[in-house]
């Protein structure tokens, strides 16, 4: 009998670790699949560890901090933005799904840097909805571009220290967040080129 449980919680796991991993990669092979990311930069294999000089405190605040610059307050203005402005609906809703990748990929990260991604507080006092479609998206630009500051201010902390397994994989994913924000950042200025005399 003994046995048999120990099989069954071996198997369970075994579904549960592939069942996660098959959404994780049916995700990340959608958003790079659609048109609101960068795909020709991908997201780096490998493995992060602890005390390799890389804090997970680092990447807190682009997480999921209460500032106009963090990955969960991307996806919900984007989310937001896709209810109230019709005509932006397709492209925020879009480039929401990669913020949710992004967020997904920062918590793996944290976790295995040693971090804790459940005690951090967040509220969406910095939300910006805007006030017309072209306000939207000038919101949006400005968010991108405070992530991309946000994310290089990142890697200099990072550059200095003495280069392992898990400064090089936090680099790589930090280059493809840089070119997934710099993308969402171009189909803004497109739009604003396109919509705005
Ligand atoms: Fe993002
Ligand atoms: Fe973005």
């Amino acid at each position: 009998m003994a046995d048999s449980t120990t099989d069954k919680s071996m198997m369970y796991r075994l579904m549960k670790e592939r069942g996660a991993n098959a959404i994780d990669d049916l995700t990340t092979g959608l958003v790079n699949n659609m048109n609101y990311s960068n795909h020709t930069v991908l997201y780096p294999n490998g493995e992060v560890e602890e005390g390799q000089g890389v804090l997970p405190e680092w990447f807190y605040p682009v997480y999921k901090g209460t500032n106009g610059f963090s990955e969960l307050n991307a996806i919900i203005q984007y989310v937001s933005q896709e209810s109230i402005w019709e005509n932006l609906g397709e492209m925020m809703m879009g480039i929401a799904m990669v913020e949710m990748k992004h967020l997904d990929k920062l918590g793996d990260l944290i976790m295995g840097l040693g971090g804790n991604i459940a005690d951090q507080k967040y509220e969406t006092t910095y939300v910006e909805y805007g006030k017309s479609e072209e306000d939207a998206i000038r919101a949006g630009l400005k968010a991108e571009k405070a992530t991309i500051e946000e994310y290089n201010r990142i890697i200099d902390k990072i550059k200095p220290l003495r280069q392992n397994e898990t400064t090089e994989f936090c680099l790589a994913l930090l280059a493809k967040l840089i070119a997934d924000e710099q993308f969402h950042a171009n189909l803004f200025e497109t739009w604003l080129k396109e919509n705005v005399h």
